[in-house]
């Protein structure tokens, strides 16, 4: 079971709602749309009863979760064509991790280039699609077929048990958010998490759409995100430490008042879809691993308006940001060069071709 709008929607508790506080009665049928868009604008006071009914004050039952994503229901898991080459943990839904060189050999990155190329159109046209109305799981469904048209397998799909393909991760959703029965409604923000395993190698790109028009805080929070990201990446410098690249994505986060997150990292990709590079998008003294030339990793920092913190639910996949403050994200899969860095995910056609103050 997993995520749709607060109050967990029924006819029944709308009715009761309005019949309870005839002040908002004459919002009429567009009574759950506003509870759950625009929390702070109900007429409710701490003190009064809940809506809900409960008995319980408002302030101690349903104000903390108002305006919130919560759970909807997942569909079944989608069936992957038998002739499509599939990662080792697709079957079992278990991912054994083995020791994988952290340098690349060329016929590794020409493979990865491929699988990056891919992701990154796949996560473009799944971008284009978002549209108020539709559900995360119109989006996975959307994704799964893309991925599996190009005879690729959707790395997600089973990964540790992951039930979808696509992450969609919404408002206060940090990152791993499961596709399922919620409707994006206009207002939300979305990040789609793209990864696809073709050529026995995977890309992995991510960005966050605006569903529908979005208030300009969302809209500033999705554009230093992007910024972040792209600090980070111009990071990428061989012969130096990895903690550059938190360096100076926390530098100019913090610099724009938002908060890193710090529970989720980039990560090497490769053959494994996570393998033992550890990328953090804040500044550590401890991130001594210097960067190399045919290295291959992601850069995907979280940014928060609030809190860095998170809490996870009882799905054990979403992860929301502890005070429910919106978050974006952003990432691309990176390849360390003689010179610099090459963003395998970037250029013409991905959502984010390059770093926002050279476009
Ligand atoms: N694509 C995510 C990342 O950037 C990982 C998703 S794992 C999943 O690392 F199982 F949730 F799909
Ligand atoms: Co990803
Ligand atoms: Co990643």
């Amino acid at each position: 079971m997993r995520s749709t709008i607060v109050p967990a929607p029924s006819a029944l508790q709308t009715v009761d709602r309005s019949a309870s506080h005839p002040a908002i009665r004459w919002i009429g049928a567009n009574v759950f749309l506003m509870a759950t868009t625009s929390p702070s604008t109900l007429p409710m006071q701490a003190n009064d009863p809940c809506w809900c009914g409960s008995g319980r004050k408002y302030k101690r039952c349903h104000r903390g979760s108002e305006g919130r994503v919560v759970a909807g229901t997942v569909s079944p898991m989608r069936p992957v064509p038998e002739h499509i080459g599939r990662p080792p943990y697709a079957l079992s839904g278990r991912s054994v991790r083995w020791d994988e060189p952290r340098i690349k050999s060329p016929d590794i990155i020409e493979r990865m280039r491929g699988a990056c190329g891919m992701a990154a159109d796949i996560l473009r046209l799944a971008g284009e699609a978002v549209r108020p109305g539709m559900t995360t799981d119109e989006i996975d469904i959307y994704v799964h077929d893309l991925t599996v048209e190009r005879d690729a397998y959707p790395s997600p799909l089973n990964y540790n048990g992951y039930p979808k393909s696509v992450c969609t991760s919404v408002n206060e959703v940090i990152c791993h958010g499961i596709p399922d029965s919620r409707v994006l409604v206009e207002g939300d923000i979305v990040n789609l998490d793209v990864t696809c395993y073709f050529g026995g190698v995977h890309g992995d790109c991510n960005a966050t759409f605006g569903v529908g028009e979005i208030d300009a805080e969302s809209a500033r929070l999705i554009r230093v995100s992007d910024e972040c990201m792209w600090m980070g990446i111009e990071a990428v410098v061989p012969g130096r430490p990895i903690s550059d690249v938190g360096r100076a994505i926390e530098n100019h986060a913090k610099a724009h008042r938002l908060g890193v997150v710090r529970a989720f990292v980039g990560h090497g990709i490769g053959e494994q879809f996570h393998s033992d590079i550890q990328v953090l998008h804040y500044y550590s003294p401890a991130s001594t691993m210097v960067m190399r030339p045919g290295m291959t990793f992601t850069i995907e920092p979280m940014i928060t308006l609030g809190s860095w913190q998170h809490k996870l639910w009882p799905d054990n996949w979403t992860a929301v940001t502890a005070d429910g403050t919106r978050t974006a994200q952003f990432e691309h899969t990176l390849l360390v060069t003689e010179t610099g860095y090459d963003a395998l995910t970037a250029g013409p056609g991905a959502v984010s071709p390059s770093a926002p103050w050279s476009r």
